[in-house]
């Protein structure tokens, strides 16, 4: 860890321009160090845990020096090394002034070591912040949120994310760096793994139920964490799905498509926000004083803290707005960025910066204010340790196994299903089950796995195994590895191919071929991968694909080529039984795309709430079909569900008043199966152009096989049929609306 490094600032080239800016940095440093140090002979009334929290807060702040409020806006790591004969040596270079950690290790007592050290060798015993990327899971791990989106179900996510809490509050966090809220449509870009997908109110939906369920119903309990809505804002949109690059956003899209998730977190009640790598059309978005004051604290009032992503502050130089660190760390912190990650900037920097008058005390005070209202609320004053149970009552639980499996299974969707090739009932007596999943224990947790270990997976082998043992013979081949070009698998593949009733083929992504600079410039797979299908092909029998990736992927080809079609995704720890259990048919795929798969790459963006053009019938690529091969929504179950007419309560309704739609929903098929009801809303004329459909609501049901169960929507013109401008001004207009569900379009007019 860096410390103030004033004295050896390089920029200070000119002598004597040294020394003065030497003298007026110690005088501002000296000034609010001794002023708070009189001012001790004060209560410590911050102690009082019975005291108002904004009480004990001013209390506080009023006692620290310039150099300690500074210290809190400092995230440090050490890197991943918490081996215990280590432990001593490292933790000597943990200040313990710091305000906070990005925490590595799984271990509660070091944290409780780190942590003993802030509270009783600091001067005023502030705890550290303990954060960590615990995205889909900690030791026990989901499937990826993308996947996580298409199940539909808020209250398994949410769940899953208290499970998350615990397991990591039993390590020693305070924080995770979750949920990411970017609404994705280049599925080029890798980081579409880590959030629900294209649309707006999808990932607000799913933005409350992480918060809800990282935070639990009080920061103070124990076994919550704070959550941390990322990447504030934009950072989706990057060109060409380059992670990293220039994101180019006009106001209409920031408040229409991406500003809404974040409000929802907040709203939620989110602790932190994490502000972008991105450059948001010349402004980045760590410099964005618009986005992180104007819109975050002042307009939505969030009164937590923002804090930087990794190297963003100094990343500004690099984009091309700060000359050097030291007016990066200005333009940040100025813009409404209060915690620097790993940088070290605010250290180095803010003290001169305090000193050159470029930044005001009161901005310093708000910032630290800001942190240590989060410290507060999480009641880490009080209770700054955590408890210390062993690892088997931490992790892996068997109650939390079976979430991630519901949850896995229900994120799974069915693409394709011709002529009822799934399940796999008694009519198949044995199986070729081929391909480089089969056996991965690695790829199929996915990026950002967090303390995931390959050990703990059920690969989708072990699944299989149990699934069908006894009843179906599985005939095992890799047939290939995820890319290069060795074919000397294909051989024993089609052998086994050959001797089975049907085949069916594992294949997918790496884990890092998605997640942070994980973009590629095509989602197909591999074509080895994709050879190796044609080769089974030639057995003659039912194609079946499970692919696992963490993107759309590009299937033109493959669709082709197979009788039936699952997207597994990335479904964690529990993939085995989660896997087996569609294919068998003890699980009915309920899944519903979060995201389209496009035809092919060239065809991106494709997202089913794009405007209109201006020639609908033409302008299409010509040498590929107009639609998107699988749509956003898009997912078929073992059973048949009917639709009845969409029935509304009225066919005007007035600004004030509400208008109720309603379908009945009958299982027409054999089996027990979930479904969900996606409700779109069509503005046809507005004076701003609307989507050609916006997701408005949606609803998760079990439906017994020939029960009929009522789905309900109802519309508040103020939310649903209202849009915002490019202030992020909402406007109401009277004129006809539709209701969409599925092919069902019915229209209804709003009036004065
Ligand atoms: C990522 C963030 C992550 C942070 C801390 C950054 O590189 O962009 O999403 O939270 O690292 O690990």
């Amino acid at each position: 860890m860096s410390s103030f490094n004033i004295w050896t600032n390089k920029k200070l080239q000119n002598p004597t321009a040294f020394l003065i800016k030497m003298k007026k940095t110690l005088i501002t440093v000296l000034l609010f160090s001794i002023l708070p140090l009189a001012a001790q002979n004060k209560k410590a009334i911050y102690k009082d845990k019975n005291a108002p929290i904004e009480t004990r807060i001013e209390n506080l702040i009023s006692l620290m020096t310039l150099e300690e409020k500074i210290m809190q806006m400092n995230q440090w790591t050490y890197g991943k090394n918490a081996n215990p004969n280590n432990i001593g040596e490292k933790m000597k270079e943990v200040s313990p002034t710091i305000g906070s950690l990005l925490y590595r290790s799984t271990n509660p007592e070091y944290r409780n070591q780190v942590q003993k050290k802030a509270m009783t060798e600091s001067r005023l015993g502030i705890p550290i912040i303990f954060g960590f990327d615990a995205i889909h899971g900690y030791r026990t791990v989901f499937p990826i949120p993308l996947a996580q989106a298409c199940s539909w179900n808020t209250d398994l996510v949410k769940e899953s994310c208290s499970i998350t809490a615990k397991e990591s509050w039993l390590s020693g966090l305070d924080w995770t760096f979750s949920p990411m809220l970017d609404v994705a449509r280049d599925a080029r870009w890798g980081r579409v793994s880590e959030g629900y997908g294209e649309d707006t109110y999808a990932n607000s939906a799913f933005a409350v139920a992480a918060v809800k369920g990282y935070q639990g119903k009080s920061l103070s309990d124990k076994y919550t964490i704070a959550a941390c809505l990322k990447h504030y804002i934009g950072y989706s949109l990057s060109e060409g799905g380059r992670d990293y690059h220039y994101s180019d956003i006009s106001n209409q899209t920031l408040w229409e498509t991406f500003m809404p998730p974040f409000e929802a977190g907040i709203k939620a009640g989110a602790a932190t926000v994490m502000s972008g790598f991105n450059d948001i059309s010349g402004v980045p978005a760590s410099a964005n004083y618009y986005t992180l004051t104007e819109v975050l604290k002042k307009k939505w009032k969030h009164d937590g803290f923002v804090v930087s992503d990794w190297g963003s502050v100094i990343q500004l130089v690099d984009q091309g707005v700060a000359k050097d660190i030291k007016e990066a760390t200005l333009k940040s912190f100025m813009a409404g960025v209060e915690m620097d990650m790993v940088d070290n900037a605010y250290v180095d920097f803010l003290p001169e910066l305090v000193a050159d008058g470029k930044v005001p005390m009161a901005s310093i005070d708000e910032a630290v204010r800001r942190i240590l209202r989060v410290k507060m609320k999480l009641g880490l004053f009080e209770n700054p340790y955590v408890d210390v149970v062993p690892e088997e009552k931490r992790y892996l639980l068997p109650e939390y196994l079976k979430v991630a499996e519901e949850l896995a299974a229900e994120s799974m969707v069915l693409l394709k299903n011709e002529k009822q090739t799934l399940p796999i009932t008694s009519k198949y007596k044995s199986l070729a089950i081929i391909g480089p999943m089969v056996k991965d224990s690695v790829h199929i947790m996915g990026f950002w796995e967090g303390m995931g270990r390959p050990q703990d997976v059920e690969t989708i082998y072990e699944g299989l195994q149990k699934e069908f043992k006894k009843k179906v013979v599985l005939n095992y081949a890799l047939g290939c590895d995820f890319d290069g070009d060795d074919k000397s698998g294909f051989a024993d593949a089609l052998t086994e191919a050959n001797k089975s009733d049907a085949v069916v083929i594992f294949l997918g992504e790496k884990a890092n071929w998605s997640g942070e600079n994980g973009s590629r410039s095509t989602i197909a797979l591999p074509k080895i991968q994709e050879d190796l299908v044609a080769e089974l092909q030639k057995s003659g029998k039912p194609i079946i694909l499970m692919l696992s990736s963490g993107r759309p992927l590009e299937l033109i080809r493959l669709n082709e080529m197979a009788d039936a079609i699952v997207e597994i995704w990335q479904p964690g720890t529990t993939a085995g039984s989660a896997v087996a259990g569609i294919l068998s048919g003890r699980r009915n795929p309920s899944g519903k795309l979060s995201i389209t798969f496009p035809q092919t790459t060239g065809q991106i963006p494709i997202y089913y709430n794009m405007r209109e053009s201006s020639r609908p019938k033409s302008g299409h690529y010509q040498d590929i079909p107009r639609d998107a091969l699988y749509w956003f929504g898009h997912g078929l179950s073992y059973t048949t569900y009917d639709y009845s007419p969409i029935k509304l309560s009225a066919t005007k309704i007035r600004k004030n008043e509400k208008l109720v739609a309603e379908v009945e929903v009958t299982n027409s098929g054999n089996a027990t199966g979930k479904e969900t009801v996606l409700w779109f809303i069509k503005d046809p004329f507005a004076t701003i152009s609307r989507p050609m459909k916006e997701l408005k609501s949606f609803e998760k049901k079990l439906i017994k096989a020939g029960e009929k169960i009522v789905y309900r929507f109802e519309i508040d013109p103020m939310k649903d049929l209202s849009y915002v401008d490019s202030f992020g001004e909402r406007h109401l207009e009277t004129g006809n609306f539709f209701v969409i569900v599925n092919d069902q379009k019915v229209q209804f007019e709003l009036i004065d």
